[in-house]
């Protein structure tokens, strides 16, 4: 009732100013300063054009006076009316054919492309349009309607497998970071006696030192465009550290996340349709759609499914050869290891090969390397793409290099903190002023994931106080993502139709389904790619989310689905009985 009383005084306040600005007598313009007048001419020159084009209902912005790059990249349908009226339109223009190219999955379930090839006047032209949102919008329903009516589904919860976003699963930050991003962002706690009893002694170090190292100490303001010198020397010592070469901090560009680094990349490498970069088959979604924003074209490499997701180099040539006969340059290869969404860890036999074709080619290797925490077996491990060069004998002149890092995944998963690094050898200094440009035009990175990337090129040694619970924390977490990686393995392959390699790294599962001609015609006849057919399916039945396989790309005519390893170890029991039941069944429908 009070609430009520107030709004309405506050309404009636608010109109009674409206009408007395209304009424006013106009205030008189303001004095031009006496040192700019022409500024202040040109402005109420601007003020006056805007005026008479907005009256005159001239929109300031149309679609066509939107950047091509943008427009004609795939568009974010979020409701099922949208879709349905979309694809209408598709029909009577001629669809012939439709399936799902690329998904991207930030923040929300999917979003899933579609490739469509037109037929207009006997002619077929193949257009990448995004559609859908079916997951979006079936989630979006089976989500109100768990809230609702609950009984009415089959499950009592959903399970996200769908994206690689750790701790919206449970999965607890580490603490020695916390405690020092914590103390860093108000230091007066590091003044309090109290503070010792709650921190630990290295945090508060830690964060003395950190803040030394921020001019003013303030991490509200901004910093240099590459990031804070000194958090950079840190991470630089740390990769030295990791590889046993050196590394410099004027080559490390700290970044919100590694997707702001592999756009600035991208931006820099593309200026036309002309221009190509090598990308893996299946990929994460992040390079495509990158490349189809600046206007590039992605010449697919296909993984090979049979060696465990092989990056063979005969297909690397034979790709690069293809592309250049179409009169593409090829400006670089990109490389995921361990591999999303394919979970394989290279080589290094397998990475010096790459590193040799990249200087044989004059192609700049893109190391995507945010899972090189993230590895399960015990004949498998990281090694930096740096350190292959370096070991060998490639130098800083001989061959470009970009590597990617980030605070979102490995064992921290800070994904909503936005941190990460590129660290950049083999450019001329003139290039090297280009990606400087480039980076500055977002002033910088935020100070925060800044800290967080230092903190886990450098996390705490033995000796530390916080060390042994840091190791405790960490080991947890590594060791039962490996135990989920292999049961989720384990019952995978133990299913009729479905065969799947093993997760050596990374936080995905890609299992194939080998579906029967039934379920494929099914598909067909819902008008989905059978892959996002059973993706549904299994949604509806079991509250699983999953991806298509189709949304990274796959070789056509094979179906996959891509499975984070990450719901908490006390849920996969469950979710695995889930699966086989709704599999079987599944089987069982269509079973040829
Ligand atoms: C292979 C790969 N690269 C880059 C990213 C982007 O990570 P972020 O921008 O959060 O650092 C992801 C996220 O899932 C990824 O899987």
């Amino acid at each position: 009732m009070r609430r009520f009383a107030s709004d309405k005084a506050r309404r009636a306040v608010a109109a009674s100013l409206r009408v007395a600005s209304r009424s006013a007598a106009p205030s008189p313009a303001p004095a031009p300063h006496p040192l700019s007048p022409a500024p202040v001419a040109a402005m109420a020159a601007a003020m006056a054009r805007f005026m008479s084009t907005a009256s005159a209902g001239v929109p300031a912005v149309s679609l066509d006076t939107i950047n091509p790059k943008v427009r004609h990249s795939p568009p974010y349908f979020n409701s099922f009316s949208k879709l349905e009226a979309w694809s209408a339109e598709q029909s009577a223009r001629g669809l012939k054919s439709f399936g799902l190219d690329w998904c991207h999955c930030l923040g929300c379930s999917a979003l899933l492309v579609l490739k469509c090839e037109y037929a207009v006047r006997g002619e077929i032209f193949n257009h990448a349009q995004k559609l859908d949102c079916v997951f979006v919008c079936l989630l979006q329903n089976l989500q109100n309607e768990l809230q609702k009516n609950p009984e009415s589904l089959p499950f009592d919860e959903m399970l996200y497998c769908n994206i690689g976003n750790p701790q919206i699963l449970g999965q607890q930050p580490i603490t020695f970071f916390r405690e020092v991003l914590s103390l860093c962002d108000h230091p007066a706690l590091l003044d309090k006696s109290e503070t010792h009893a709650l921190y630990s002694s290295d945090a508060i170090e830690r964060a003395w030192q950190i803040l030394d190292k921020i001019p003013g100490r303030a991490t509200g303001a901004y910093s240099h465009s590459q990031g804070i010198k000194g958090l950079r020397d840190e991470i630089a010592a740390g990769i030295a550290a990791r590889d046993g070469f050196h590394a410099s901090g004027d080559n490390i560009f700290l970044t919100d996340g590694a997707s702001p680094a592999v756009h600035m990349m991208m931006q820099l490498l593309i200026g036309s349709e002309k221009d190509g970069i090598l990308c893996p088959i299946p990929q994460y979604p992040l390079y495509s759609a990158s490349i189809a924003l600046h206007g590039g074209s992605l010449v697919p490499y296909f993984l090979d499914e049979e060696t465990g997701w092989g990056l063979e180099i005969d297909e690397l040539k034979k790709q690069l050869q293809e592309a250049r006969s179409k009169g593409i340059t090829v400006r670089a290869l990109v490389v995921i290891n361990p591999g999303n969404p394919t979970g394989q860890v290279l080589t290094e036999e397998n990475q010096k090969k790459i590193v040799e074709f990249c200087k044989n080619e004059g192609l700049v290797l893109l190391a995507d390397e945010v899972y090189q925490e993230n590895i399960y077996v015990e004949d498998k491990q990281f090694h930096s793409f740096k350190k292959i060069a370096r070991s060998l004998g490639y130098t800083d002149d001989d061959l470009p290099l970009a590597s990617f890092q980030s605070v979102s995944k490995g064992y921290y998963g800070e994904c909503g903190k936005r941190g990460g690094y590129m660290e950049v050898t083999g450019f001329s200094p003139e290039v090297r002023e280009q990606i400087y440009k480039v980076a500055s035009v977002n002033l910088c990175s935020n100070i925060s994931g800044q800290i967080l990337a230092s903190l886990v090129m450098n996390p705490p040694k033995a000796g530390d106080e916080s060390f042994e619970s840091f190791m405790v924390e960490k080991d947890g977490i590594l060791s039962s993502m490996a135990r989920r990686a292999k049961a989720l393995e384990e019952a995978f392959n133990s299913l009729e139709g479905i065969t799947c390699n093993k997760a050596e790294g990374a936080m995905y599962m890609f299992p194939r389904l080998h579906l029967p001609q039934k379920a494929i015609g099914a598909a067909q006849a819902a008008g989905t790619a059978p892959d996002t057919y059973y993706a549904k399916r299994l949604l509806e039945a079991t509250g699983i989310v999953v991806v298509p396989g189709s949304g990274f790309g796959q070789v056509p005519g094979t179906w996959h689905f891509r499975c984070t390893i990450l719901p908490q170890e006390d849920k996969i029991p469950a979710m695995i009985s889930s699966f086989k039941e709704f599999h079987e069944k599944f089987m069982d429908e269509y079973r040829d």
